[in-house]
């Protein structure tokens, strides 16, 4: 299994190819629609699955150009469709001119068993609502894809549209159940293990809560 992380566009979103043999799968993709399609293309690779953390505007901008030119599923929660619905007042508001078509069409993560397999590539998805109503984690192998829940140095903001941040600490609270050395890769920044990760977050969540006497 080989794991690439295709970044970048104004928001320096990060989208992740996974790959067994000329199986691959996507998660996240924010932009770079072209820079995907030609990594598709050089490596004769067969998308099988497109599969979301989450429905912000910044992680699904590339996903109907996606699914457009090649035969693959997008698979996220259902509870993202009113997240995906705001994704060009969300644009707008944060100053991008770039209209997204918005993907209507996908299987709903919240009806799938827990663990499952794309490809022959095992997942376990994760539910850790918070950051959004939908939010997952997903684990495959040794690795975390953690979407904006949990960032290399911090959690993600409970503060936009369908946030929630006792839900937010609650996933955290979950994720330290698990083992500290997956290796965590997030919508955003660099790559961290999940253990340091969290760690980082909960020092944040803590050092943010409002003091009293
Ligand atoms: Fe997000």
């Amino acid at each position: 299994m080989n794991i690439s992380r295709i970044g970048g566009g104004p928001w320096k979103q990060n989208s992740f190819l996974i790959t067994l043999d000329s199986s691959a799968i996507l998660i996240d993709p924010g932009g770079q629609s072209q820079a995907i399609l030609e990594a598709l293309d050089n490596d004769c690779l067969t998308l099988l699955a497109i599969i979301n953390t989450h429905g912000h505007f910044d992680h699904i901008g590339a996903v109907q150009d996606i699914l457009d030119r090649t035969q693959s599923t997008f698979y996220i929660s259902a509870q993202e469709v009113p997240i995906m619905n705001t994704t060009n007042l969300m644009r707008f508001i944060f100053k991008s001119k770039e209209k997204v078509r918005i993907p209507k069409i996908f299987s709903d993560l919240d009806v799938m068993p827990r663990k499952t397999n794309f490809g022959g590539i095992s997942f376990e998805l994760v539910p850790t609502p918070g950051h959004t109503p939908g939010g997952y984690c997903f684990i495959v192998g040794e690795h975390i894809f953690s979407g904006d829940t949990v960032l290399s140095s911090m959690p993600g903001s409970a503060e936009l549209p369908g946030g929630d941040l006792q839900k937010l600490a609650n996933s955290l609270s979950f994720l330290q159940t698990l083992p500290r050395d997956l290796v965590l890769h997030p919508g955003h920044g660099r790559d961290s293990s999940l253990g340091d990760a969290l760690d980082a977050s909960i020092r944040w969540l803590e050092s943010s809560r409002p003091q009293h006497d």
